[in-house]
């Protein structure tokens, strides 16, 4: 079936990856590394087909749990993919971008991050965000304090507070709706990711583990997308 209608914002929480490790006999940090491929996969098929917005739930708020070595892993990882792939990023007209709250993340992480946002940033392709050490509710907590100091300040009243004030205090104030949220391994959560930002998304769940999907996955996805009639809460015949 040919894709006609692509969504303008898509999102995907990238999971299985210490699964797939797990059933090749593996360390989970493998796992993470054959995820690094799917995410290079899904990004030059957002490239090719002008998808405007890909974001990627790269690593939680809750993520900080796992061991050491696997945080240390994950933060490589990044580290190299950033470095490895900022010319092809540019070349590609990506432009990249992050939310989260980075104060816990190591020195060279950060910098590495600074420096590709910073090369990148006139680019105006494929915005890719990555969400890193992020948290719905602590973006929400944060957003709430950010507007609450406005109050506090006199620079805002209260009654002025609408949704379009909460917006544009998000860390994703720059970002349009989720239109289309993936999440692969067979896990139908949310796991605390742009809770306010996918109030109207389509919701797409898969078998497949991260390191295996692919961009006939992925076209998958968007076919089923397609195929679904948004109303946002009116009726058919409204939206004819
Ligand atoms: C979830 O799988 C995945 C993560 C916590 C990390 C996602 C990171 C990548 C795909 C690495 C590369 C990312 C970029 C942007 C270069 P899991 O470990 O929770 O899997 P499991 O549920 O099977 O244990």
């Amino acid at each position: 079936m040919e894709i006609t209608k692509y969504p303008e914002h898509l999102a995907i929480i990238m999971d299985g990856n210490g699964r797939w490790a797990k059933k090749q006999g593996l360390l989970r940090a493998l796992g993470h590394e054959k995820g690094a491929q799917s995410v290079r996969q899904v990004l030059e098929y957002c490239v090719e087909h002008h998808i405007p917005y890909l974001t990627l739930y790269a690593f939680s708020t809750e993520n900080w749990n796992r061991p050491a070595l696997e945080v240390k892993a994950l933060m490589e990882l990044l580290v190299k993919f950033l470095r490895k792939e900022a010319d092809e990023l540019d070349k590609n007209n990506v432009r990249l971008n992050m939310i989260g709250n980075l104060e816990r993340f190591p020195e060279k992480v950060k910098n590495t991050l600074v420096g590709v946002i910073d090369r990148l940033k006139h680019n105006t392709g494929t915005t890719l965000t990555l969400a890193l050490s992020y948290g719905a509710r602590e973006e929400l907590l944060t957003t709430i304090k950010r507007i609450a100091q406005q109050v506090e300040q006199q620079q805002l009243k209260v009654d002025a507070i609408n949704e379009d004030i909460i917006q544009q205090h998000l860390y994703t104030y720059d970002l349009p709706n989720v239109d289309l949220l993936i999440r692969t391994s067979g896990e139908y959560r949310i796991s605390n990711f742009l809770l306010w930002q996918i109030a109207y998304a389509e919701l797409y769940f898969t078998d497949v583990l991260w390191p295996d999907f692919t961009k006939k996955h992925l076209e998958e996805a968007l076919i089923s997308y397609q195929n679904r009639e948004r109303r946002f809460g009116k009726i058919s015949e409204q939206l004819k």
